[in-house]
């Protein structure tokens, strides 16, 4: 990975204000600010455990194959969450700030990694970030470049015990899929471990179980390393959370029936079905991933609590709700068809047309999907075998949506997912 890109610059901030104040310039990474404290860069809440050297370690790189070694048992598991060091990717997005939220409340040490211009086509500013980050270390750097982000983790002087990604592409485009999804998540993975991280949570998806979209298969990709990884060295573990629709991508159209527009939906409305989880309660089962030992080396399929719904059971539901009489416009599933064939033919010819084909299918796939456990061998969805969780329901979240809009429920840049 090249180190000269012109965002060379590493900076750390806090949303303490002292810690505001140890900024590392964005363009001068040499100005270190001189200080009598060993690590002048550490939030006073961060504990000083040794700085982890991995010079000492078996460096895990994405060349260099890792011996298997057989690290010291005593788990960080046996330490109270303030002496827990967790680094957390995609700390800025819809479920990562929940986590970052969470995991702060309960207690941890949460460094959170973002860019300097997070949120959707990055408008959110430096301060902005510390603000919504609030509790937690923010660390100002670059997922997608491997040495960037090994500097920055060295500057903070802290050692890792546990990593979770919550990293995913915004867009869900070919490229951005692999560069984030796989690469940016395996530099975490790498960056982790070389800094003594023995856990790592992964936010997935339960459509990899069906992968037909180049997101998909990137996360694949990057779930089976990460296995492998744990079967190489036992004193690694990973716990994958692989949940159903977020909450988000199903408020698309309380606002419009609320404005007395149809419900529009693909065939009969039961082309699939759902069992939505809100932010908050996805957030707190992967906390729970972080310290609990049963969920240590595990593939966590997961959804809401009650039963699934299918689009017409979500559009009833809303009619009800705003009080008006049930009217649905229900559109062929093959008009998608059809159209992504032209796009993937075009993309043939058009190179510049791939991403267009892959949101096509991507659309076409969360119309038809179901997101519940999938048995590849009855090609069957099953609402008994998905694991519920949580509290919030998909009905309070419509009557939120129904009185507040849907502020801080916007989809990705391609308003897809
Ligand atoms: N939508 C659903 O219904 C659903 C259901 C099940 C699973 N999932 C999965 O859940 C995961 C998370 O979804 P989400 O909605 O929380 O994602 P999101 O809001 O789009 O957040 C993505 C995170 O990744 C970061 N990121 C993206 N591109 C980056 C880049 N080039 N450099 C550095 N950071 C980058 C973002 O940082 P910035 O803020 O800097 O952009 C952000 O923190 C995804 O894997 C998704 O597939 C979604």
């Amino acid at each position: 990975m090249s180190t000269s890109s012109s965002f060379f610059g590493i900076t750390l901030g806090s949303s303490t204000s002292t810690f505001k104040n140890l900024l590392l310039s964005s363009h001068h990474p040499t100005q270190i600010q001189v200080s009598s404290h060993p690590f002048p860069f550490l939030p006073l809440h961060l504990p000083k455990t040794p700085i982890f050297n991995p010079k000492k370690h078996n460096l895990v790189t994405a060349s260099s194959p890792t011996t298997p070694q057989s690290p010291p048992k005593s788990s960080f598991r046996d330490k109270p969450p303030k002496e827990i060091n967790v680094l957390v990717v995609g700390s800025t997005g819809y479920i990562g700030n929940f986590v970052v939220k969470e995991l702060v409340n309960r207690g941890f040490n949460v460094i959170a990694v973002c860019r300097e211009n997070s949120g959707i086509r990055g408008r959110n500013s430096k301060q902005e970030t510390l603000n919504k980050l609030n509790g937690a270390n923010v660390c100002f750097s670059d997922v997608t470049q491997l040495d960037l982000l090994q500097k920055s983790l060295q500057l903070l002087g802290v050692s890792i015990d546990v990593v979770v990604s919550c990293l995913a592409s915004r867009s869900g485009g070919v490229k951005d899929s692999w560069k984030i999804d796989y690469e940016a998540t395996k530099n975490s993975l790498l960056a982790g471990r070389n800094f003594g991280a023995k856990h790592f949570v992964l936010l997935s998806a339960i459509c990899v179980q069906k992968p037909l979209l180049e997101f998909q298969r990137a996360k694949l990709k990057f779930e089976s390393e990460l296995i492998e990884e744990a079967e190489k060295d036992d004193g690694f573990s990973y716990s994958i959370v692989r949940p159903t629709a977020f909450f988000k991508s199903l408020g698309g159209q309380v606002e419009l029936v609320k404005d007395g527009k149809p419900y529009v939906m693909f065939g009969d409305g039961k082309l699939c079905a759902c069992k939505p989880i809100s932010e908050p309660d996805l957030a707190s089962f992967i906390a729970d991933c972080v310290v609990n030992t049963d969920k240590i080396n595990r593939v966590l399929p997961i959804g809401g609590p009650g039963k699934a719904l299918t689009p017409l059971e979500q559009g009833e539901m809303l009619f009800k709700l705003v009080g008006k009489k049930p009217f649905f416009i229900k559109v062929p599933i093959e008009i998608m068809d059809f159209a992504i064939g032209v796009l993937d033919f075009l993309a043939n010819v058009f190179p510049s047309l791939e991403d267009a084909a892959e949101f096509g299918k991507i659309g076409r796939y969360y119309a038809a999907e179901s997101m519940l456990i999938y048995d590849p061998e009855t090609k069957e969805y099953s609402a008994e075998k998905t694991p519920s969780y949580g509290k919030d329901t998909l009905e309070e979240f419509f009557k939120k949506v129904i009185e507040e809009g849907m502020a801080g429920q916007e989809l990705g840049e391609q308003a897809i997912f």
